[in-house]
């Protein structure tokens, strides 16, 4: 790619073509190649997703499955579930990969029984927010502290860079499966932003890391929700805001009103920290997208286009920051205009 071409050395074009925009040039073909090529064999995420809605409430259907099947009952999970190695864990669970009728699926434990209310919090919501946005459900336990999930080969977002680095996944780690990410995780806080129980924040998220370790990347290349343990209610009509557990937090991944706002003098006191509401969330967009799009061939210019609504996401006032939606219909034209260009660039070269 760096090379010059042959003809350039020895002084045969015309007039000169500065190397910049030569190199550009030959970038945004080569992305075309690859979107044309690539596009063909990989399934577009949107489409390919097994949803459990697909099934009455309280059922699932995974993998092969042709029909679905009610959630495991305890005595199910205790007998037809073998458990076979620890694939993660965080404060609340310890994660499981467990077999099931020759299926992989995913045990969680609860860990300590201090947590029990966070696990239980959890698997409410898991049980109302089943959705393409969020990990199935397949069966629970409250007895034994267990629930049950789909497994998801790929792990975490924490493990994005590790996997996109294979060879296997190179041909998707591209500017345009970068940004559909970034579009699918704007698409999940939008969803609960906007769920069927209300306006609900994502709590457990107070640095990158911990965020990323919330969301699994799906063998589709999509992400769906998985840790629901910490998401409270929003209601701006009865005034009703949120705190985002009971310490003080610090840094700059958090949004401004959630750190501390009396000063270094005043020792921090729970009863006396403001509350907040959902424009937590947008505030961190930004810093996960941008993660997200990482380091390859074109994301500068992805992120050159998104500089203003991400901007607009920091701002230190939450009501003035853009919602969700707005955030999803920007990466949107953003990924139209972009494809557009590099197309007419394209064909004016040929
Ligand atoms: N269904 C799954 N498939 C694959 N890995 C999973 C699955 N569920 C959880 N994990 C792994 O376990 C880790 C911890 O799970 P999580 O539900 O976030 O636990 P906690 O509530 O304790 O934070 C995740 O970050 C992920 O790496
Ligand atoms: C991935 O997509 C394929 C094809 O559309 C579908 O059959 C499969 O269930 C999907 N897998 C997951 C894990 O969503
Ligand atoms: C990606 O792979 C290369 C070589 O295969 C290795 O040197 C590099 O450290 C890897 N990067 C990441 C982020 O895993
Ligand atoms: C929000 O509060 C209003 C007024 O108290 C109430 O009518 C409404 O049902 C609440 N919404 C949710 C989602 O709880
Ligand atoms: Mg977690």
């Amino acid at each position: 790619m760096e090379k010059q071409p042959q003809d350039s050395k020895k002084g045969m074009a015309p007039r000169e073509v500065p190397p910049a925009v030569r190199l550009l040039l030959s970038m945004a073909l080569m992305n075309v190649l690859l979107y044309l090529c690539l596009g063909r064999v990989f399934t577009s995420p949107q489409h390919s997703i097994g949803n459990p809605r697909d099934c009455p409430y309280g059922h699932f259907k995974i993998g092969q499955m042709k029909n679905c099947s009610p959630w495991l009952s305890c005595e199910e999970l205790r007998t037809e579930v073998r458990q076979l190695k620890r694939v993660g864990e965080g404060a609340v669970k310890r994660v499981f990969l467990s077999e099931w009728k020759e299926q992989k699926v995913a045990l969680s434990r609860l860990t300590s029984l201090e947590m029990k209310d966070d696990f239980l919090h959890g698997l409410q919501m898991l049980k109302s927010l089943q959705s393409k946005r969020v990990v199935t459900l397949l069966g629970y336990c409250e007895d034994d502290n267990t629930i049950l999930t789909e497994y998801h080969p790929l792990g975490s977002l924490s493990n994005l860079e590790e996997t996109l680095n294979l060879s296997k996944y190179q041909h998707v780690n591209t500017w345009q499966h970068r940004l559909q990410l970034a579009m699918n995780y704007v698409s999940i806080i939008n969803y609960l932003h906007q769920s069927p129980l209300g306006t609900l924040v994502m709590c457990d998220s107070n640095d990158l890391p911990k965020t990323l370790s919330q969301y699994l990347l799906t063998s589709n290349f999509s992400i769906v929700a998985n840790d629901l343990d910490a998401l409270p209610l929003v209601n701006h009509s009865s005034r009703t805001l949120v705190k985002c557990g009971h310490r003080e937090l610090h840094g700059d991944f958090v949004a401004p009103e959630q750190l501390w706002p009396f000063g270094e003098d005043v020792p921090f006191r729970d009863d006396l920290m403001p509350s907040y509401d959902e424009k937590i969330d947008i505030w961190k967009i930004p810093d996960v997208s941008g993660f997200l799009l990482g380091h390859v061939e074109g994301s500068d210019m992805v992120r050159f286009h998104l500089f203003d609504i991400h901007k607009a996401c920091k701002s230190q006032t939450p009501a003035e920051r853009p919602t969700a939606q707005d955030i999803l219909d920007t990466y949107q034209k953003v990924l139209n205009s972009l494809r557009d260009t590099v197309m007419s660039q394209t064909r004016e070269m040929l």
